[in-house]
């Protein structure tokens, strides 16, 4: 591993007043996952020796969006700066020869930029390596003052900034590399001579350009990469960047995405090729997508499991749930967790089902409920069907065989199973088993009377008082004029 004599350190104790958040800024997602994580997952190709995550506002939620990726924590309690969080860090850092620092809030960075910044720290033999940029807007940024071409005198904070350097457009990232011998002797002579009285990690820089040390800067290839996160118009355009790059890495891969700006992607989604994406779906968590599938418009599928050839009609939400090959689910329809769609199942429209499992070309076509039901293949569930698998206290499970037939407006009240080839008089209360092919009745018989409809409708026209005439009672009215006002 070529960067075992490194330490990365990155940054996250800050609340990020400027968010006005309960949420502590680096766990606020950008791109469909916390800032703070992005960061983390930047740094891990790098095979440096750990990466320690400084932790202080809601420490606990911090360190538990960091420790499963292997990153260790240390605390800093209360903040007093970026410059003092590299002092909290000391020993965690311990002997590494480099100390590579990034912000928790700038979770655009890519791996090969950091790659980049470590190759010219090593070759320029530096003390101190800043990731800069150039930038339209560096409003906020703390900006690099060069002294000559190559080396840098000092990083200015915004709020400290003269009216000539405010003109500076090449800002500071915050992501630096150190020799890390050098780094705490300059970090000792900063003083937080500051409004906010700060330690700045900003001023070890100057304290070593003085002391004639090695500092470059070296400007990121594409300025989007740094961008922070301090308001909550800045996470929007991160988000934005980063959906993009998903939408473009799917596309790449055979996905068609049409009109891709109103599509939303997790970055942890996967889709085979020639599936087509319609306007205004949402893929989340970790779904996967088979080949040939097609997401119509207004979807949102999260950790859904697709086969090949799944079509999803409009407006369908599918959560935790897995769709074999071939399977047509939607318009309208309502996919709880644990439920699954063996091959060539259809469900329609307004159907709603939770922990259920459909058996091969079984139809749930039409505005059904299926909770905690086991189907087999090739059953047909008229419309209306309702699974009543709740007595208010406990659930209880349905069974249905194979190629069972239910009428449509049947309640089939749980625990209770319904045999092969078995068929469900349509409106049927079924409260008991069923077995394999009999006829399960459960209605009142119909009783019909001729002539009762007209004779009511008759007794009805004479007991009622004779209407006033519509003209009559238009002209009773005031003339307008003389109405109140
Ligand atoms: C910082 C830099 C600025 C740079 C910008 C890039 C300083 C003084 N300024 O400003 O030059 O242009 O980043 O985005 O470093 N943090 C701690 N402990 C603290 C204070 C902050 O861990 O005591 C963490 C924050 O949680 C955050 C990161 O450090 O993740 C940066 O802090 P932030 O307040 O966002 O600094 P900026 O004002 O953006
Ligand atoms: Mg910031």
């Amino acid at each position: 591993m070529p960067n075992k004599d490194a330490v990365i350190v990155i940054l996250a104790a800050g609340k990020g007043t400027r968010l006005k958040s309960s949420l502590a800024k680096v766990l606020h997602p950008a791109g469909g996952r916390a800032l703070v994580e992005s960061v983390v997952r930047a740094c891990l190709p790098l095979g440096a020796k750990k990466i320690v995550v400084i932790v202080g506002h809601q420490a606990e939620e911090v360190t538990a969006a960091v420790a499963p990726l292997g990153a260790e924590v240390v605390l800093q309690q209360p903040q007093h700066g970026t410059g003092h969080a590299m002092l909290v860090a000391k020993r965690a850092i311990g002997n590494a020869k480099m100390t590579v620092v990034l912000p928790g809030d700038a979770p655009l960075v890519q791996t090969e930029t950091l790659k980049a910044l470590i190759a010219t720290h090593r070759s320029g033999k530096a003390s101190a390596t800043i990731l800069s940029a150039v930038v339209a807007d560096p409003s906020g940024y703390g900006r690099i003052l060069r002294k000559a071409e190559n080396s840098v005198a000092a990083i200015v904070e915004d709020s400290q900034l003269t009216a000539e350097q405010r003109e500076l457009n090449e800002i500071n990232s915050s992501i630096y590399c150190f020799s890390t011998d050098k780094l705490w002797p300059a970090l000792a002579r900063v003083k937080p001579e500051n409004k906010h009285r700060e330690i700045y990690l900003t001023d070890a820089i100057a304290v070593l350009a003085l002391k004639g040390e090695t500092v470059l800067a070296q400007i990121a290839p594409d300025s989007r990469e740094v961008l922070g996160c301090n308001t909550r118009a800045d996470l929007a355009g991160v988000d934005r960047i980063f959906r993009e790059r998903k939408l473009e890495e799917l596309m790449s891969a055979g996905v068609t995405i049409q009109l891709p700006e109103t599509v939303l992607i997790d970055p942890e989604v996967t889709a085979g090729e020639d599936t087509v994406l319609e306007p205004c779906v949402q893929l989340l968590g970790k779904t996967k997508l088979g080949e040939r599938c097609v997401i119509r418009t207004g979807s949102v599928l999260n950790d859904a499991i697709l086969g090949d050839g799944v079509t999803v009609e409009p407006h369908t939400i599918i959560t935790e749930s897995r769709l074999d090959d071939g399977v047509i689910i939607g318009p309208f329809a309502r996919l709880r967790p644990g439920s699954h769609l063996k091959k060539g199942a259809k469900v329609g429209n307004f159907v709603e089902m939770k922990k259920s499992v459909i058996g091969e070309g079984s139809k749930v076509p039409h505005l059904s409920y299926i909770g905690d039901t086991k189907m087999g293949s090739h059953s047909n569930i008229g419309a209306g069907t309702i699974t009543c698998n709740y007595d208010g206290v406990n659930k209880f499970p349905t069974t249905i065989g194979n190629r069972v037939f239910v009428g449509s407006d049947s309640v089939l009240v749980a625990p209770v199973k319904i045999g092969d080839g078995a068929y469900i008089a349509a409106g049927s209360a079924i409260t008991e088993n069923v077995p394999p092919n009999a006829l399960g009745l459960a209605r009142s018989r119909q009783t019909t009377k001729p002539g009762w409809a007209a004779k009511k409708r008759r007794e009805q026209a004479a007991s009622f008082p004779k209407k006033k005439s519509v003209r009559k009672k238009a002209r009773s009215r005031k003339p307008r004029s003389r109405r109140k006002r």
